[in-house]
């Protein structure tokens, strides 16, 4: 409205304008005194406000305080299912698989899947597929991207129709730090290039994990994050969270909603293309202020989705560790962390 009242404002001066150099023209060549001031401000114009509708923001940009969500907060045995920002909490009994089944399988998906298989990790690579190959997205297009530094040591997998596996060669760096810091840039460079035009959903997934029961279109959304198998039941204080503020990944002791694993995070494939990239930007600067954050991408990760929420989170269900004892709410695991030794394949 107001917009409008400026452009007829400005549409008036200048005509008023034009009108009057060429009546000053014509009264020039015979006026003895030029009294008509040569050129005429609109000044209303210069002190006009523009006054919009909406003069916040539709979401406010910084969340104000508020209690903590507790996965865990009426009853022991029932999980909360809705975040305060009403995403849903995926977890048995929230969903009915055939009714999804229904819904999701006509819209011919592809479903974009991320490993990452550095140096020892490539042994992993089998269990990863086979497993996947059973539970994940049975029935749908998969396209798995596999980054290693060694393409050779990719097993032969037979996949099941519409599933395809491609390997991307990356360099190797000599520390496993370096390796996880680069996942983000590598992923939204692939997005980038290649991704964005063959896969409408992607996963970024930990290839030393594996899928131990049906991982369907229940977990498919804009943006997609699974709860940490370790800090589901802890206060915010107590999350892991990079706590230096010279970090871009600082969170402060009354932000944070859940704990979320770097392990497991997706969404359409735009909003992980988005996602990805913010966080290497972030990553960049700490990297340029010579930081790390404590627990590294997982950190920004986190930081990342206190101000980008995502509109679904996946119960530790989909992201457990099987080193882990299982509580009585947690009963059907989906996808896990294999047994492994870490400092070995780490050193
Ligand atoms: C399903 O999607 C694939 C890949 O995007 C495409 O090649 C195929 O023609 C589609 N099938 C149908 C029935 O739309």
């Amino acid at each position: 409205m107001h917009r409008r009242r400026l452009a007829l404002g400005l549409g008036f001066c200048l005509l008023a304008g034009t009108s009057l150099s060429v009546l000053w023209v014509y009264l020039e060549n015979w006026l003895p005194v030029s009294y008509v001031p040569y050129y005429l401000p609109c000044p209303e114009i210069f002190n006009m406000k523009l006054h919009y509708k909406r003069e916040k923001p539709l979401q406010p940009m910084v969340w104000s305080q508020y209690p903590q969500p507790k996965l865990l907060e009426h009853r022991p045995t029932q999980l909360l299912t809705l975040t305060p920002w009403l995403a849903p909490i995926v977890s048995e009994g929230t969903f009915n698989p055939e009714l999804l089944q229904h819904i999701y399988q006509p819209l011919n998906l592809t479903i974009g899947v991320t490993v990452f298989a550095v140096g020892k990790y490539t042994h992993f690579i089998q269990s990863f597929l086979e497993s996947a190959e059973e539970f994940f997205m049975r029935g749908y297009r998969v396209h798995y991207y596999i980054f290693t530094d060694n393409p050779a040591a990719i097993p032969g997998i037979p996949l099941g129709p519409h599933r395809l596996l491609s390997s991307i060669p990356i360099q190797g760096h000599s520390h496993w730090e370096e390796t996880s810091m680069r996942r983000m840039e590598t992923i939204s460079q692939h997005i980038a290039k290649r991704a964005h035009r063959e896969v409408d959903y992607l996963f970024c997934l930990d290839v030393d994990m594996v899928f131990q029961n049906p991982w369907g279109p229940e977990t498919l959304g804009d943006l997609v994050a699974a709860i940490h198998p370790s800090y589901y039941a802890v206060s915010r204080q107590q999350f892991p969270y990079e706590r230096r503020r010279v970090s871009t990944a600082f969170v402060a002791d009354s932000e944070g909603d859940f704990y979320y694993g770097g392990a497991v995070f997706g969404g359409q494939v735009a909003r992980v293309y988005e996602f990805t990239r913010g966080c290497h930007m972030a990553i960049l600067v700490d990297k340029a202020n010579g930081i790390m954050a404590a627990w590294r991408e997982e950190s920004h990760l986190n930081r990342h989705f206190i101000s980008n929420k995502p509109s679904k989170v996946l119960s530790p269900k989909y992201l457990w560790d099987d080193r882990k004892p299982q509580p009585p709410s947690l009963k059907l695991i989906r996808f896990s962390t294999l047994d492994k030794d870490i400092s070995c394949l780490r050193s």
